[in-house]
């Protein structure tokens, strides 16, 4: 028996440590070699040497029980060892996307808005000349419609000049009172340091039954909003024309360059014009049947804010997807 204590003892894994158990205690092991010569052995010598037996038997059985216990947890160890990782490995860093300022800018705008309980609008890009001018009380001859401002396509429909359509698309599916802002995509044919053909606006519309909404409504509103997108910053409205609105705004920022002072940017006058607004004209509201109603609108330029936001001089780089100036908006 000292042979398989031996060999229990130096075993090197549970596998081999099964092949010896069954050498000791399977059908054709050791024991059962042992226990079939106890027939034929004479009485006197049986008893002692089935107790011996026996005894080997609980002795071996208990070798083989400990040394699996001890087999089995190296073999954990061991494992767990080869299929550790290594946290502290240095990896190369993976190249991430971001939005494009213009959006992010975007975003901005559209969330102060949800906050403020407006809903949010859409429209079609390729708009007719109803929505994109008639209702908005824009007459035939306005140089709006000139074919230096407009894409127009074969069929007389043209790619919408500003998200103003979207106010008239609102207003004939709805009933008063209105809330809403309208982000989108806008064309004109336009082209230097601070235009480009394609660009992005939010519109904004608030109209309400009789004449609850006020010219200082407006104003309160877009105080407030302009303060969250630009911080602590005066704002001026001046007198301004739009076919749509009565009284027009246009609204001024003191420059957040020079504080006032005069620079390049705000062209030394110490203001940034940042949007168009004003009281609905009653024009408006015939054209879509609204009737004993009020209400206010306003018109931003998304990439005009960003590029404040931003300190982007020439708008056209925005477009361009060079992503030494995308990378550096992450
Ligand atoms: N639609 C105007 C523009 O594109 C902006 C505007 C919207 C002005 C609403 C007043 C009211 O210039």
């Amino acid at each position: 028996m000292q042979e398989f204590i031996e060999k229990i003892n130096k075993c090197p894994a549970l596998s081999e440590l099964e092949k010896i158990r069954v050498e000791i205690f399977g059908k054709k092991g050791v024991l059962a070699e042992g226990f079939a010569k106890l027939k034929s052995m004479p009485e006197d010598e049986k008893k002692e040497f089935a107790a011996d037996l026996n005894r080997q038997r609980d002795d071996l059985a208990a070798l083989i029980e400990a040394k699996k216990t001890e087999l089995s947890a190296l073999e954990i160890a061991s494992k767990m060892k080869s299929e550790a990782v290594d946290i502290t490995l240095f990896n190369e860093p993976v190249a991430s996307g971001a939005l494009h300022p213009v959006m992010a800018t975007m975003d901005r705008i559209i969330e102060y808005f949800m906050m403020q309980n407006f809903s949010l609008e859409t429209g079609p890009l390729i708009e007719d000349d109803f929505h994109n001018f008639e209702a908005l009380n824009l007459p035939k001859y306005h140089p709006a419609r000139d074919m230096q401002d407009t894409f127009y396509l074969n069929d007389f429909r043209l790619l919408r000049t500003h998200t103003s359509p979207v106010q008239v698309r609102t207003m004939l599916a709805n009933k008063p009172p209105i809330r809403m802002i309208a982000p989108g995509t806008v064309f004109r044919r336009d082209m230097d340091l601070t235009h480009t053909p394609m660009f992005h606006q939010v519109e904004g519309l608030v109209v309400e039954d009789g004449d609850k909404v006020s010219f200082a409504n407006l104003k309160s509103m877009l105080e407030q909003f302009l303060k969250y997108m630009f911080g602590d910053v005066e704002v001026r409205f001046r007198p301004s024309f739009f076919p749509f609105t009565e009284p027009s705004a246009e609204v001024d920022i003191s420059c957040i360059f020079c504080h006032g002072d005069g620079c390049r940017v705000c062209k030394q006058t110490g203001w940034l014009e940042v949007l168009g607004c004003g009281v609905v004209d009653p024009n408006v509201f015939d054209a879509v049947g609204y009737k004993n109603v009020s209400g206010y609108a306003f018109g931003l330029g998304v990439e005009r804010f960003a590029m404040l936001l931003h300190r982007v001089p020439d708008l056209r780089s925005l477009f361009e997807g060079d992503l030494r100036l995308l990378e550096q908006f992450k």
